[in-house]
């Protein structure tokens, strides 16, 4: 069977273990449901569980990406934004959780609930307007999601510093005290659709089809345009989310508090470590915070990957972005 192609007509009756599987990168289990590889700890029945019981609210706001994309800066970014940081001073440590807390402690993934009994926890907990996240797929998103009117935001990256940046991060925690995995076959594995909460091209398109579809509801960014002109993204963000900045020094304090330089010289993210039940191989080792904060720029993909990589993946891109008017 040719794993690259979605498979749209996977039975949704089918419990996971008939359904297609891979151990992606020799080391974690994935299964094919409805076209997209998830992890095995996130069987169908649970996947089920989260699409019936899900409650979205209309003021909620989503964040969504696929793996290595600029999630972490995303949900730090937000979660200034939609909350008080914004307005303290730059030194003003006691109400900025992102000094305790990697951004994924301060955002929670949809995608991380690990028991058909607890899917409305953490969420239904937090005051509104809360705010989320999710590497679903957006044809996976709960009906809930889909009906409200919260927003979305999603954020892309170039497909090959994507996978570069999955590379690195994936060596740093899967095979700390091992030679890297041979990127030939994650370039293999990356085309041929296999990759988590992918194929990443198709995750990409359904998102951008829903932001022209529903502009005032999807707002899709890119990580390259975050970083050619911050100041300039971060301000449609936050009008996107209803919070324009008051004025110029706001938007400097946020893309301050939200810095790859300043998170990562924090303790939490030097010492911690994010616990990710149905997505680690090893759940209880957890994952270091210090793994989702790297170089952080753009072309990263130029030190590493062949001639032939490049022409890999820049062919499947070309391929699959054709008419969609989509350039990444
Ligand atoms: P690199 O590995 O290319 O450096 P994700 O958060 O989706 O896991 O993506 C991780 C990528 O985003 C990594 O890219 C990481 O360095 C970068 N990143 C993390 N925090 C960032 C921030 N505050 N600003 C810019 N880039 C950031």
């Amino acid at each position: 069977k040719d794993s690259s192609q979605p498979e749209n007509s996977s039975p949704e009756s089918l419990p996971s273990h008939q359904l297609p599987e891979e151990l992606f990168w020799e080391a974690v289990p994935l299964y094919q449901h409805e076209g997209f590889w998830l992890p095995r700890g996130l069987d169908t029945q649970l996947i089920q569980a989260i699409q019936e019981q899900f409650q979205a609210r209309d003021d909620d706001v989503l964040l969504a990406s696929p793996m290595k994309t600029g999630t972490t800066w995303l949900k730090a970014l937000c979660y200034c934004i939609m909350t008080s940081i914004r307005e303290g001073d730059d030194d003003d440590e006691v109400g900025d959780l992102l000094v305790k807390n990697n951004p994924h402690d301060c955002v929670p993934s949809l995608h991380l609930i690990n028991s058909t009994d607890g899917v409305q926890y953490p969420f239904s907990g937090m005051p509104s307007p809360r705010l989320y996240h999710a590497h679903f797929p957006y044809s996976i998103l709960p009906e809930s999601i889909k009906n409200s009117s919260c927003k979305i935001v999603y954020i892309a990256r170039n497909p090959k510093d994507t996978l570069v940046s999955l590379w690195h991060f994936y060596n740093k925690f899967l095979r700390p005290n091992q030679p890297a995995f041979p990127l030939e076959k994650a370039v293999d594995s990356f085309c041929r659709g296999v990759f988590r909460f992918g194929p990443f091209h198709e995750h990409v398109i359904q998102y951008w089809e829903e932001s022209k579809r529903m502009p005032h509801r999807v707002l899709f960014l890119k990580y390259e345009e975050l970083i050619r002109d911050p100041k300039g993204e971060v301000k449609r963000l936050a009008s996107f989310l209803g919070r324009p900045f008051k004025d110029e020094d706001e938007v400097e304090k946020v893309l301050w508090r939200c810095s790859l330089g300043r998170l990562k010289e924090l303790e939490v993210n030097k010492n911690g470590k994010i616990f990710v039940p149905v997505e680690s191989s090893d759940s209880k080792k957890g994952i270091p915070n210090s793994a989702y904060f790297r170089l952080g720029t753009v072309g990263d993909w130029k030190n590493h990957l062949t001639q032939d990589m490049v022409e890999r993946i820049d062919e499947l891109t070309r391929e699959k972005f054709e008419g969609t008017g989509l350039s990444l």
